[in-house]
């Protein structure tokens, strides 16, 4: 299927660069300094304009580069059985959702992701939201309140970040992955009426995993709610795809499973997954799904769509593991720093924010996407450039990948 946008060609924006624009009026004239001093530090962001589909190579701003900087990692992206499903449910359905699932934008297509869900993750039930950042925020704050302690890993998400500050509740934050420091905060955590301990299963910056095992126990001994987000394990980890729950076993020991529609599932929208009378509680409590509109049953059809092919082509999330771990290995051998990462996630440190932005721009020319993460995405002094690896690449790939990687980080340790 060849298809173009009726927009093919985006005109120029009127004003390219900052100083080319109109002066800020005077309410807003500190936003000037403000991206000075961002742009000093090396932490301005790009505004990049992605052409056509993604999968192996992505174009951006005109450059047809590999693609190591997307979420995309089953390669269902650009998969036109994703399209057909959304085509054929906007057809059925029309676009728009009209209302919030409250009151009538629960559409078919929704109810037919939210068993399929359910199924994937063999729990009772789940509920979708338009995005992963609504469902982490809501079913926090839904869950916890000001006369209650939560316990949050240093390294979680923006949106569990949020989802607790939302909360009001108190807010303990434990070392990354420490469990002894995360049973002294629950010790501590006094006459709170409900006790939550929050944590990604798959660390979106580091591509480590959380001790799943370890965190069931410590919910066990200090009678806390545990919930996990598994954006970045879903489709990917367990012997059914549904994450790294299911693939340590811990099913039992988890009480709420949060995860997002747009990495693997490489549609859009969030679930929470879980007990049936969590999840019907949830629709009374969770704001972001009360007072949003639902994302387009369209959006819902491809999910379900994807959600099938987890199940049907289980050898790409092997594959995918595979080369991720011989990619790791390969950077090791060569003497790199990967920050203990264990998954299809390969941060490679780098240090200062600029110097991750020049490796970032240096890999482009080379003919790599490789994005820079910077603070506060990451630590000040820890900015790297972070792998993502998808189904796509092939073993080739990697070792170009690996190659480049290593010699321009020589040259830089050298110069
Ligand atoms: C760990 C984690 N949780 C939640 C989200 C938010 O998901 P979404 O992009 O669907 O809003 C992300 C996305 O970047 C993420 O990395």
């Amino acid at each position: 299927m060849t298809c173009r946008l009726d927009a093919a060609v985006i005109p120029p924006q009127p004003s390219q660069s900052p100083g080319d624009a109109a002066p800020l009026p005077a309410a807003l004239d500190w936003i000037a300094d403000d991206l000075a001093a961002l742009r000093s530090a090396g932490l301005e962001r790009p505004h990049r304009v992605r052409s056509g589909r993604q999968g192996r190579e992505v174009d951006l701003d005109g450059q047809t580069l590999l693609n190591f900087g997307s979420n995309d990692y089953l390669g269902y992206a650009g998969d036109v059985r994703l399209t057909k499903a959304a085509s054929k449910a906007a057809c059925a359905e029309g676009f728009g959702a009209g209302a919030s699932p409250l009151v009538s934008g629960h559409s078919q297509a929704h109810e037919l992701l939210e068993r399929a869900l359910a199924d994937l993750l063999a729990v009772d039930a789940a509920l979708t939201f338009p995005s992963g950042f609504a469902a982490n925020t809501a079913t926090i704050a839904a869950l916890a309140g000001p006369d209650d302690f939560l316990a949050s890993d240093a390294r979680n998400h923006a949106s569990i970040i949020d989802g607790c500050r939302l909360s009001r509740g108190r807010v303990g934050i434990y070392p990354h992955r420490d469990m002894a420091a995360l049973d002294a905060i629950l010790s501590q955590a006094g006459s709170a009426r409900r006790r939550l301990i929050v944590t990604d299963t798959v660390f979106s910056m580091d591509g480590t995993v959380a001790p799943l095992a370890d965190l069931c126990e410590l919910a066990r001994k200090h009678r806390a709610i545990l919930m996990v987000d598994e954006a970045h394990a879903t489709g990917v980890f367990g012997a059914r795809g549904s994450g790294l729950v299911e693939e340590t076993g811990c099913a039992d020991g988890v009480h709420v499973r949060v995860g997002t529609l747009s990495k693997a599932l490489a549609a859009a929208g969030g679930f929470v997954a879980g007990h049936a009378d969590m999840i019907h509680w949830l629709r009374h409590k969770a704001r972001a799904w009360i007072f949003s509109t639902a994302h387009p049953p369209a959006v819902a059809a491809a999910a379900t769509r994807a959600i099938a092919l987890v199940s049907q082509e289980p050898h790409r999330r092997r594959e995918l593991l595979v080369r991720a771990a011989d990619f790791r290995q390969t950077l090791l051998q060569n003497g790199l720093d990967v920050a203990g990462a264990t998954t299809q996630i390969v941060p490679i440190v780098v240090g200062a924010a600029r110097d991750a932005v020049a490796v970032s721009a240096r890999l482009a020319e080379a003919g790599l996407f490789v994005p820079a993460i910077r603070p506060p995405s990451v630590p000040a002094g820890k900015s790297l450039v972070r792998v993502s690896l998808s189904w796509h690449h092939t073993a080739a790939d990697l070792d170009r990948l690996a190659g480049t990687i290593t010699s321009i980080l020589r040259d830089r340790a050298e110069s």
